[in-house]
């Protein structure tokens, strides 16, 4: 469809929908590292619309894409073609029962993790400095210091795209990988139960101080990136190898690898996605070369 059928009528329809409609939105401006061109973005609030907007969006042909909290995301400097949804809720409503609390999937996972702590829930430590919503953090099984998300769930509630339902999933019904899960890209995760297990808030307190003292120490927090850019093969450290390398602060364009984490590329000069696919080639070919280890990306890649 071209861009132009699309636009005719689409913000008076998304406006019907109670959305915004907001015309080539710079990507950039929606993901941590800070790069990505254009893409036309539907915003909306009040979730009650949501199927009939992708009833709609279905039916003029559009394909869409779901945008998260954008941290772990990396999206090419030309745009894209799809729709890239925005789901605006309130992040708050939490609600705890005992051992378990339901969370909106648009809440922020360290407010989570620190909400639950003064209720004596443990568990999600690890979790405290990774930046994004309880929802990508769901999609991508996050973890740090021995913690990761789909440990903790119990039950989900996913209106699916496929299916035009929302549909309440149980553990058994989902599986959480090493940052991966088996939810279905046009899945849209909405809600969260987790089970978390009782301990003094001193002590969650502590270890949430623990693992925020190490990941200052090793990781480049207060520069834009992405987290990992890739998985660590099973048995090897992606940042050691290429640290071994002594790769550190090599530099295309604005992209630098981190000196503090050489699995991090950050952006420090007003980096292109192209400058960052450049330096990933480059150390996915010397790792390759000295190890015979092909690494896959961490890093959610955006492209048409
Ligand atoms: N190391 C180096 N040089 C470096 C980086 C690491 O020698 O530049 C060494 C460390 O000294 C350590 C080993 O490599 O002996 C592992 O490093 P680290 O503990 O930092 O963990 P990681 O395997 O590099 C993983 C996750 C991180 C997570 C940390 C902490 C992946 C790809 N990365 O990193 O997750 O925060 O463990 O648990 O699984 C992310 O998902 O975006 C991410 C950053």
């Amino acid at each position: 469809m071209s861009m132009l059928a699309r636009e005719s009528g689409m913000a008076e329809q998304m406006a019907a929908f109670g959305a915004e409609w907001l015309p080539a939105e710079p990507l950039a401006r929606h993901t941590s590292l800070g790069v990505g061109g254009p893409a036309d973005m539907v915003r909306l609030r009040d979730l009650r619309h949501l199927p009939e907007l992708i009833g709609d969006l279905c039916r003029r042909g559009v394909k869409w894409r779901l945008l998260g909290g954008g941290t772990n995301l990396l999206v090419v400097d030309e745009g894209l073609n799809d729709v890239v949804l925005h789901l605006l809720r309130e992040p708050d409503g939490m609600k705890f029962d005992g051992m378990r609390v339901e969370v909106p999937t648009a809440a922020n996972l360290g407010t989570t993790v620190t909400e639950c702590a003064k209720r004596n829930l443990g568990g999600m430590e690890g979790l405290i400095g990774v930046p994004g919503t309880v929802g990508g953090a769901l999609r991508m099984n996050a973890g740090a210091y021995g913690t990761q998300i789909g440990d903790v769930v119990r039950a989900v509630t996913v209106y699916r795209g496929s299916g035009g339902r929302v549909e309440a999933l149980r553990t058994e019904d989902v599986r959480f990988e090493y940052r991966h899960s088996s939810f279905a890209p046009d899945d849209i995760l909405l809600s969260v139960s987790l089970e978390l297990p009782e301990r003094p808030y001193a002590e969650i307190l502590e270890k949430i101080k623990q693992c925020n003292q190490k990941r200052r120490a090793s990781q480049p927090i207060n520069e834009k990136s992405a987290g990992c850019i890739f998985k660590n093969p099973p048995g090897y450290s992606t940042g050691r190898m290429i640290d071994e390398l002594g790769l550190k602060g090599t530099r295309v364009g604005g992209a630098v690898i981190s000196e503090r984490h050489a699995n991090f590329i950050v952006n420090r000069h007003g980096a292109t996605a192209s400058d960052i696919f450049k330096l990933m080639d480059s150390i996915r070919e010397r790792v390759h070369r000295t190890h015979g280890v092909a690494l896959e990306e961490e890093v959610i890649v955006w492209r048409n």
